[in-house]
């Protein structure tokens, strides 16, 4: 599967949903988390992150292993999303600022 990583949260820019053909984003306040079990890995979504926040699960930087667990656990618990919106008013301020996983509002 792809995995949403930690430069996600707190931009939330959402160009990612609109290529989804299996609509397999989900969203939280301040992050987006993609269900695994739905995830074709058709990597589409991956160059559509402004943020660069996606990853192949192959691919996944060291660092952003807990992240796996997380779109896993936040997917099912959060609603589904499949039109483009707005970025998170500070998206522009917080992208690239490393380690926002304390910021992450569930
Ligand atoms: Fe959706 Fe494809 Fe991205 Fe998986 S890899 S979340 S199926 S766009
Ligand atoms: Fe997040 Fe990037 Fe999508 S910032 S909402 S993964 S476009």
């Amino acid at each position: 599967a792809f995995i949403v990583t930690d430069n996600c949260i707190r931009c939330k820019y959402t160009d990612c949903v609109e290529v989804c053909p299996v609509d397999c984003f989900y969203e939280g306040p301040n992050f987006l988390a993609i269900n695994p079990d739905e995830c074709i890995d058709c990597a589409l979504c991956e160059p559509e992150c402004p943020a660069n926040a996606i990853f192949s699960e192959d691919e996944l930087p060291e660092d952003q292993e807990v992240f796996v667990e997380l779109n896993q656990e936040l997917s099912l618990v959060w609603p589904n999303i499949t039109e483009r919106k707005d970025p998170l008013a500070d998206a522009a301020k917080w992208d690239g600022v490393e380690d926002k996983l304390e910021h992450l509002e569930r």
